[in-house]
């Protein structure tokens, strides 16, 4: 067909795109720093920041560092922080006994951070895995073959409670035991804490992705043998129907929001919940999200800044209202 005339079109799709003036006024997803939520690792002691090398830019602060981290991120915009403790070997045991230590470093660094910035919203996460030696997210049955669901669940409504009493906003269960949000619900209730909220890790997957965050909180120890499968417990990657159902009991026991984890690998897990909830969702990019992006730039691969935003656009326009991301204070910088 040779070319003498225009195509009798009724409808030019370009000329929504033909200047960037014009691609901005048709914009449907735009990104904030107030969509964030920065995930921090801290270390007791006085030490340097130490690097996470699977983590490119992300560092592990003593509290006193992690406190000036969190007064930059509240200045840039960013709403909240989630806090991950890196534990020194003495403090593991096989019942994550220093998850309830009342003097324990989250619970310090809770402290510190609301004392100092008390604006900015403050995440923990209630699993044991940084408190374990096995690395599991519960205790182990009299067997050892598995998590004891309930057992586990009792140490982490009061580890829960112990959060919410050293100022904590919001927690966080990562651990996908069965019943827990309603259990740590009632707990927090009983402790008087009825305005200390949970964001359920509702539909966290079995994900290859996590394998960097071990690293970081030194968890990955048994990691690939048979015990560490977190199969049992956290969701196949093959499923979607069972990834609403525990979004729909963690809603039912009463968590204020619903997460999805990992996220780049399940918008659509983000876009079902999005559907079926009517409370925030949020979506965990993960630590191998991160490094997959950083990795490849490296490499002189994929460009950077591109593929930052357009990750992260992508779980937002999934139907994300919150993304916890290694990026946050980047972003915030960028966009603020
Ligand atoms: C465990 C927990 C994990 C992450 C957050 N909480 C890893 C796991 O389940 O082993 C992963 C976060 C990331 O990869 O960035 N309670």
């Amino acid at each position: 067909m040779s070319f003498d005339r225009p195509l009798d079109l009724v409808e030019r799709p370009r000329r929504l795109r033909r200047t960037e003036s014009l691609r901005a006024m048709v914009r449907e997803t735009t990104l904030s720093p107030a969509d964030f939520i920065a995930p921090l690792f801290v270390i007791d002691g006085k030490g340097a920041p130490q690097p996470i090398k699977s983590m490119p830019g992300v560092l592990r602060h003593n509290v006193k560092d992690l406190v000036k981290e969190c007064r930059s991120l509240h200045k840039l915009g960013v709403p909240a922080v989630a806090l991950f403790p890196k534990l020194a070997a003495r403090f593991k045991d096989a019942e994550g006994t220093h998850a309830l230590d009342e003097d324990g470093l989250i619970l310090r660094a809770v402290q510190a951070i609301k004392s100092a910035v008390p604006g900015l919203a403050v995440v923990t996460d209630v699993a044991l895995d940084p408190y374990t030696t096995h690395g599991h997210d519960g205790v182990l049955t009299p067997e050892g073959d598995d998590v004891a669901n309930d057992r586990s669940v009792a140490i982490l409504s009061e580890m829960a409670v112990l959060q919410a009493q050293a100022g904590v906003d919001i927690v966080a269960p990562s651990d996908m035991m069965d019943g827990r949000v309603g259990a740590i619900r009632e707990a927090l209730d009983n402790a008087g804490a009825e305005n200390t909220a949970i964001m359920a890790y509702s539909a966290k997957f079995n994900s290859a992705y996590y394998g960097p965050f071990r690293d970081a909180v030194g968890s990955s120890k048994a990691a690939g043998t048979r015990l560490l499968s977190k199969a049992t417990y956290q969701l196949d990657p093959a499923n979607r129907r069972q990834a609403l159902n525990e979004a729909a009991l963690d809603e039912d026991e009463g968590a204020d929001y619903i997460m999805v984890k990992p996220a780049g690998a399940y918008l659509d897990i983000i876009r079902d919940v999005r559907e079926q909830t009517g409370r925030p969702v949020a979506a965990y990019q993960v630590s191998g999200e991160y490094a997959q992006i950083h990795a490849a730039a490296k490499l002189g691969w994929l460009d950077l800044e591109r593929c930052r935003h357009e990750s992260l656009l992508a779980i937002k326009r999934a139907g994300a209202d919150l993304i916890l991301t290694y990026f946050a204070k980047d972003m915030a910088k960028l966009l603020g």
